[in-house]
């Protein structure tokens, strides 16, 4: 029986590592690269890989020639060590590693200076990093909104990274490389997704409590619909004529939401700081919280309540507003589209 037991085990090993393998297929593994530079660091990551394989693979024989071989028994002991060793050092130390090392250096370093696609720059955006959110700012368009980082497809896009707060990591794996958020530094970053769909990213350096829930989506349009997109979010929230969404607009305004949210065009005139994310368009976002919650009414709810629950350590208060309140401020959130 234990005969039978031992044969097992490495069927089960070879099947969990195949298994562990499985999670590095589809997104958002960046060996699963969908645009230009993550194109680029997949075929460096393969070449490094073949290249280490047959490197592991004559090591680990040569350990086993030394292991097994015998001494030719003409040949003086002293002789015989002299001889393998000045070929080993020559050969192995040092030939080697430089046929090996030099020709992956010359091509990670050119991999490294050819990150950057080719063509017209679309648009340039600046995204900043927050405990635990993203702040995504277009310029050019004069809106900002968080998390859902739109990109028109096919045309590269130039990120100014920043941070607001403590060192984060831009990272969209199926794009492009890490790139760090540096207090009093702007970096920059250059992305492009080949075809249109969603790749979702994450901060990828510890920033606090909530990093693990500090994630990004990038959803890359056609350039007619991001067109289309970006005129609406560059419009200021539509006026409010209906009777419970002026109420409340009213809960929004008179409570602390308005400390540090913006909606624009309904928050001007009221002491606001934007210290969380713009509220302009909430309703046309897929996500809350920087893509931990699908963006439903009950998730919303749950969050204006008690965003502690959700993601501990967040800087999100909770609220004790009455269920009249609530349902109103829900319908005045759902409205701003
Ligand atoms: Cu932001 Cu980790």
């Amino acid at each position: 029986m234990p005969v039978s037991k031992r044969r097992r085990r490495p069927a089960l090993r070879l099947t969990a590592a195949l298994l562990a393998l499985g999670g590095c297929s589809g997104a958002p593994s960046a060996l699963d690269a969908q645009g230009y530079a993550a194109e680029r660091i997949n075929l460096l990551w393969w070449v490094m890989l073949a290249i280490g394989t047959v490197v592991f693979v004559l090591v680990t024989g040569l350990l086993l020639l030394a292991l097994f071989r015998r001494r030719d028994g003409n040949e003086p002991p002293q002789e015989h060590e002299r001889r393998l060793s000045g070929r080993m050092i020559g050969g192995g130390g040092v030939a080697l590693p430089l046929l090996v090392l030099v020709p992956l250096l010359g091509f990670t370093a050119f991999t490294g200076a050819t990150m950057t696609p080719p063509g017209e720059r679309a648009l340039t955006i600046e995204v900043i990093g927050h405990q635990f959110w993203w702040e995504i700012r277009y310029p050019e368009q004069g809106f900002t909104t968080a998390n859902e980082l739109v990109i028109p497809a096919g045309r590269p896009v130039e990120l100014r990274l920043s941070t607001a707060d403590v060192i984060h990591s831009f990272w969209v794996p199926q794009l492009n490389g890490k790139m760090d958020l540096i207090p009093g530094q702007a970096n920059t970053l250059t992305i492009q997704a080949d075809e249109p769909g969603e790749y979702r990213g994450q901060c990828a350096e510890f920033c606090g409590r909530q990093h693990a829930l500090m994630a990004l989506v990038v959803v890359a349009e056609t350039p007619e619909r991001f067109a289309a997109w970006a005129e609406t979010q560059a419009r200021p929230a539509a006026a409010i004529s209906d009777p419970l969404l002026r109420q409340g607009q009213q809960v929004f305004l008179g409570s602390a939401c308005v400390y540090c949210h913006v909606v624009r065009g309904h928050t001007e005139g009221n002491s606001t700081e934007a210290v969380g994310p713009d509220l302009t368009h909430l309703a046309s976002r897929r996500t809350l919280a920087a893509v931990t919650l699908p963006n439903t009414r009950g998730n919303l709810a749950g969050w204006i309540i008690d965003p502690q629950a959700i993601k501990p350590g967040n800087h999100m208060p909770g609220s004790d507003l009455d269920a009249a309140s609530l349902q109103a401020l829900l319908a005045y959130l759902e409205s701003l589209e």
